[in-house]
């Protein structure tokens, strides 16, 4: 039996994951109000398994049941005015996606919405953009129910793999790919910024774009690369008439809000994500450049680039636990079920981040929690004297690099003997009589301080 499945939104990602499937034998029924966009895709489409609608229920009712329809529009509002729209011709047993970068809250209120009319939901967070979309994405698939097999066999078509196992998650919940995915891009905006932060020190060096290149060129001799750090050495080289790219570009840095939203969320959940934390305030720190009308201008610094690699190890480890951490508290909070391994193999190809590092992890054998584990102990402790020397330097140096030091911090101070947050709750009782514990005691008591 042929397999189908129907698309709404067919932007770049829509346009690319369309192409994708039709590649891998899917034949993609596709919903736009425009004839003119419809055709331009059913164009590109070699292989002939792409149709299309402009009309909505004509859309639906062509399609085989139960009626699988993936949507891939801007996530938030207009995801949910085209879902109830499309709900109220879908019936029983039909499966609705949202394959948007949706808030994963969102997912759980429109899977319960779904539910209602015993429509089966799915939440997929889908990573690797434009390039991943066509040629094989990651897939984190988030659900109530276990997946039709036909729309598994699609989905299991069309993502990336590494080492012959699919980049594709399949989670309990509505919202947990979406959480997934979520994390995956907060742990993006952390690598990105400790990049970035390696880039600026460099700069301080003297080096040039060619050397800065060549300096994250050599990762992947090391076993240390990653699909952002690749990309980094070949940004750094694109030029045009005027000089390099890079050189021409504003330093403001701009955002979508997933970031944003993988703090709040470790905020909500009281949980410490200080290297994700320390990039989304970059980002927007980026936009106050000329806060003061005095400026420090840092001194050349000089660096090992031995050093200054370990250092962008530890801090990408830091972040990745940090991460993983928090995805183990919130699956032991709300009984997510979710396999650390399983997250590892989904992010290990297609996606954004996916990494050497990734690939260790996945191959380490993880102890649960994965702090107890000696390898990745060892790991961060063999190249926490890096991190040190490089944070040094920065400091001689008036160079900021938050990510990179709030990862230190995270490391040293959750590592630590001694922990002096007892001030805290001493400063808070004395002055407001928010009450404190002696040690070994569950009892909450007001002090006399006078
Ligand atoms: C991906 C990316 C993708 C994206 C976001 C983040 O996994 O393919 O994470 O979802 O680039 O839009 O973008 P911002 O940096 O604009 O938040």
């Amino acid at each position: 039996m042929t397999k189908s499945i129907g698309l709404i939104g067919i932007g770049v990602m829509g346009s690319n994951i369309a192409l994708n499937f039709s590649e891998k034998g899917t034949s993609v029924h596709v919903f736009n109000q425009s004839e003119d966009k419809i055709n331009s895709l059913i164009e590109k489409d070699s292989n002939g398994n792409i149709s299309g609608s402009t009309d909505l229920e004509n859309f639906i009712e062509s399609l085989p049941k139960p009626r699988k329809i993936l949507m891939l529009i801007p996530s938030g509002k207009p995801t949910f005015d085209m879902a109830k729209k499309v709900i109220n011709y879908l019936e029983p047993n039909d499966i609705l996606i949202d394959g948007g970068n949706a808030y994963y809250l969102d997912s759980s209120r429109l899977g319960a919405l779904c539910a209602k009319k015993e429509i089966d939901f799915i939440g997929m967070g889908v990573s690797g953009g434009e390039e991943g979309a066509r040629n094989g994405p990651a897939l984190m698939i988030g659900s109530e129910k276990s997946i039709n097999n036909e729309l598994k066999d699609s989905l299991s078509s069309i993502a990336a793999s590494y080492e012959n196992s699919l980049s594709i998650g399949f989670y309990k919940g509505y919202g947990t790919g979406h959480f997934i995915k979520m994390l995956h891009n907060g742990i993006e905006y952390a690598e990105m910024q400790i990049i970035t932060e390696a880039y600026h020190i460099l700069k301080k060096a003297n080096y040039t774009n060619i050397e800065i290149s060549e300096f994250f060129k050599k990762f992947s001799t090391q076993n240390r690369s990653s699909y952002l750090i690749e990309i980094t050495s070949e940004i750094l080289l694109k030029k045009n008439d005027s000089g390099y790219l890079l050189d021409q570009i504003q330093s403001t840095a701009n955002h979508k809000g997933t970031g944003k939203l993988t703090v709040e969320t470790s905020l909500n959940y009281g949980f410490p994500l200080p290297s994700v934390f320390e990039a989304f305030n970059a980002r927007v720190e980026s936009n106050y450049e000329n806060l003061w009308s005095k400026n420090i201008d840092g001194q050349l610094i000089d660096i090992s680039s031995e050093s200054l690699n370990n250092a962008i190890y530890f801090a990408r480890l830091a972040t990745m636990i940090q991460g993983l951490l928090f995805i183990q508290h919130v699956s032991n909070k709300e009984q997510l079920d979710i396999d650390l391994k399983e997250v590892l193999q989904n992010w290990s190809a297609g996606c954004i981040i996916r990494s050497d590092l990734l690939n260790e992890l996945g191959n380490a054998k993880l102890l649960n929690p994965i702090t107890t584990t000696p390898s990745v102990q060892d790991l961060l402790q063999n190249n926490l004297s890096d991190a040190k020397e490089v944070i040094k330097s920065c400091i001689d140096s008036g160079i900021s690099i938050p990510v990179i030091n709030s990862s230190y911090n995270w490391f040293v101070g959750t590592s630590s003997t001694f922990n002096p947050s007892a001030l805290i709750q001493a400063q808070r009782d004395y002055f407001g009589a928010h009450q404190v514990q002696f040690k070994n005691s569950d009892e909450f008591i007001h002090l006399d301080w006078d």
